[in-house]
């Protein structure tokens, strides 16, 4: 079975205090997990070794990075690179998030510089794509997640895709309390893993795991999560509070 997953996205938020409240009281009221479920805090650079340490023996817990440099090392001033989250033992990183698109400019060249950098550091991309609200209204938003696909993960190789997670956040659904339907959620999940069959093949298409991201919370994870080609979320908002983390956690250990 493809692993089920449930990844907090604190985005620019929380003290360090907080930080450690959070994680150790989702820690201690989360069902004890199985194989089969993964739960990952993406939290900001200076909590990454303290977020690790904090769950070390906890078994189904991880952290992911939200960002890393586009480039291998050297003079850029500000930047962390794949191979410093490598040495910290980071396993996942997020790229692509919509907010690092629009806000940063980051575009399919710098976004695939990005994943190559962490594939060759061994860690897990966490690659998100999304359509615009007028793509939606255009009839367009397959056309631009396929473009968003063939411009970016879709020119890796096959071991490396292997490595890639994805996240279906639309745009106009983050942050605004406006969740993808049952229906918008399915189509595309299934749209996606399709293209995936078609550029590699099915068998690569099964097993890679496709998290819904935007306004997903304890109210419609439950319907959101156990859609066919629907394995998990990528969660914002609902990661800031362990009370809803933990919510968000057991809907998903309940249905597997
Ligand atoms: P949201 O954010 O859950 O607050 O909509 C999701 C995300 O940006 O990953």
């Amino acid at each position: 079975m493809r692993l089920k997953i449930v990844a907090g996205n604190w985005k620019m938020n929380n003290s360090i205090e907080e930080a450690q409240h959070l994680i150790n009281n989702t820690l201690e009221q989360s069902p004890k997990m199985g194989l089969n479920q993964l739960n990952i805090f993406a939290v900001p650079f200076p909590y990454l070794m303290m977020a690790k340490t904090l769950i070390a023996q906890n078994d189904g817990f991880t952290v992911a990075a939200q960002n890393c440099s586009s480039y291998e090392k050297g003079a850029y001033t500000g930047e962390v690179s794949a191979s410093m989250l490598a040495s910290l033992k980071i396993p996942f990183c997020l790229v692509g998030h919509s907010e690092r698109r629009n806000l940063f400019n980051e575009n399919a060249a710098i976004l695939y510089n990005k994943l190559n950098q962490l594939l060759l550091n061994n860690i897990s991309p966490i690659w998100c794509c999304g359509e615009q609200f007028e793509d939606r209204t255009n009839h367009n938003y397959l056309d631009v997640i396929s473009k968003q696909l063939n411009n970016e993960v879709f020119k890796l190789d096959r071991s490396s895709f292997s490595k890639v997670i994805i996240a279906y956040e639309p745009v106009w659904a983050i942050g605004t309390g406006l969740n993808a339907s049952a229906e918008q959620a399915q189509e595309m999940h299934q749209f996606i893993r399709n293209e995936i069959a078609t550029k590699y093949d099915s068998e690569m298409a099964e097993q890679t795991s496709i998290l819904y991201g935007g306004s997903c919370n304890a109210d419609n994870a439950k319907q959101l999560f156990s859609l066919t080609d629907v394995d998990g979320g990528l969660i914002g908002g609902a990661s800031l509070q362990s009370e809803s983390f933990v919510k968000l956690i057991s809907t998903m250990h309940e249905l597997y």
